[in-house]
């Protein structure tokens, strides 16, 4: 442990952070700092046991890093056309969209999003499917699209780990992410929604269950066939590439076609569940042990959107109990558990005014937090610089991980990326690429292109819609 002296002052902490405030609360700080840093040699470390656990994913079944193939040969070329329909289900909201794919990497889009309530998210699987199949209903009929004379077809963005089984066929493994619907784990999703769908008389075919990773990554090859990964930086964290079927040695099928790779939706928000190699800190272990999936995703836990506001809030809490944080004192919102938004650390990271105005207005207006003196307020900022930092450099050793399985170290390596994290949360980017040159060089500002897939989960999903029903075609 490090210790400070009475005397020592601002000027001692690392990397500029600044806090006008007690020896007491500058040692505190220090120790975060500390704790949630990640130097060169282990990051190493972690990204040899990515490529380590990745292997075992394509060798057998049960591995801790799943390796699932997405069943879709090859990837699109761009000058596919037709019309799909899509849905996603995974994140904050359910998107039912149809896609017109026009060639040329071009499409039209027309969405609409539901809110999946909290009830429905840990109700009954039966009624969740029934929800999904309503709001499909409606949509179909706002969109003035009748089913009568044919079938549409749909790609079902179902992002959660499952054992797939074809194209359209999915058994969940578990769920992730906040959702725990009953009478789901160890049925077919895709079975069940079509079931819901037909029940309500809409004449939809689920011709592919998709995951949001490989969605991503095809909604990005449609336009640049080139695309290497498709990336979620959101609410859940994980990663699909393309893998040489040859590779993957537990692929039994036969039935690619010409196709030499297949997109592997990773799961690798499961990464060292076994805690090996990952620096988990004792507000890691309470965010896991109040999570509804404990021992699962720790990889997921420290990286993602909906568990980075957690992590944070549980630092805070920590050093409000030691008095070194708003004089003692919490609020109701605080000791919420989720109340702290990841969306918040966002505003903090962009607060540089001299009196961190709108980190205060976080903290006193939304969290109820009496008062706060400028201390607090660059305490907490420092806080949520670091706990954000930690994710971009634990995301980028999934990505240096899947680069050096692939041998892409050396060579281009188009990246998407979709979700909230990498679109709007400062330097998020920026952290995971001084990473990847820590470790590499900076030979990786050349090669590797991040690109921002929006669409990854509507459009990927009806362009994988699309290569299903072609490969059935044929
Ligand atoms: C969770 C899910 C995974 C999904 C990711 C991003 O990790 O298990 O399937 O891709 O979240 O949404």
């Amino acid at each position: 442990m490090l210790t400070v002296s009475a005397r020592e002052n601002t000027s001692t902490l690392p990397c500029g952070y600044k806090v006008d405030g007690t020896p007491g609360q500058i040692e505190a700080i220090r120790q975060v700092i500390d704790l949630f840093s990640l130097n060169k040699d282990q990051l190493t470390k972690i990204i040899a046991q990515f490529v380590d656990e990745m292997g075992k994913g394509l060798d057998h079944d049960g591995a801790t890093v799943a390796m699932i193939p997405s069943f879709v040969p090859g990837k699109p070329t761009g000058k596919e056309t037709g019309t799909y329909l899509a849905l996603d289900l995974g994140g904050t909201n359910l998107r039912v969209c149809k896609v017109v794919l026009l060639g040329d990497g071009k499409y039209d889009i027309h969405q609409r999003k539901y809110v999946v309530s909290e009830t429905l998210k840990r109700g009954k699987m039966h009624d969740l499917c029934d929800f999904i199949a309503e709001c499909v209903g409606a949509f179909l009929s706002e969109q003035h699209t009748s089913t009568d004379s044919e079938r549409l077809k749909l790609g079902f963005t179902f992002s959660f780990p499952i054992f797939q089984t074809s194209m359209n066929r999915g058994v969940l493994k578990q769920w992730t992410k906040g959702f725990a619907c009953s009478g789901a784990v160890g049925k077919d999703a895709a079975l069940m929604l079509q079931e819901a769908l037909h029940k309500k008389h809409i004449n939809v075919d689920i011709v592919a269950i998709v995951n949001d990773t490989v969605g991503t990554l095809m909604a990005h090859a449609y336009q640049e066939p080139d695309t290497m990964m498709g990336v979620i930086m959101g609410t859940g964290a994980n990663i699909s590439y393309c893998e040489k079927i040859a590779n993957i040695t537990k692929w039994k099928q036969q039935d690619h076609g010409s196709a030499e790779e297949m997109a592997i939706n990773m799961e690798c928000g499961a990464f060292d569940c076994e805690r090996r190699v990952l620096p988990v800190t004792v507000y890691d272990q309470r965010i896991d042990r109040q999570s509804l999936n404990v021992h699962e995703q720790q990889h997921e836990k420290m990286i993602a959107g909906m568990y980075l506001g957690e992590i944070t809030r549980q630092i805070m809490l920590d050093m409000i109990d030691r008095r070194l944080l708003f004089g003692g004192r919490s609020s109701s919102e605080l000791n919420r558990q989720w109340s702290f938004d990841t969306a918040y650390m966002s505003t903090i990271e962009k607060d540089t005014s001299a009196k961190l105005l709108d980190t205060g207005h976080i903290l006193e207006s939304i969290m109820n937090i009496p008062s706060t003196a400028l201390a607090d307020r660059q305490m907490v900022k420092i806080i949520t610089t670091c706990v954000g930092r930690r994710a971009a450099r634990l995301h980028a050793c999934g990505l240096a991980g899947v680069m050096t399985q692939t041998r892409k170290l050396d060579t281009a390596c188009t990246i998407a990326v979709d979700g909230s994290l990498f679109e709007f949360y400062p330097n998020f980017e920026k952290n995971i690429m001084d990473a990847l040159v820590e470790i590499y060089g900076p030979k990786m500002k050349d090669n590797v292109k991040f690109a921002l897939s929006r669409d990854g989960s509507g459009l990927g999903a009806a362009v994988v819609a699309m290569m299903a029903h072609k490969h059935t075609q044929k």
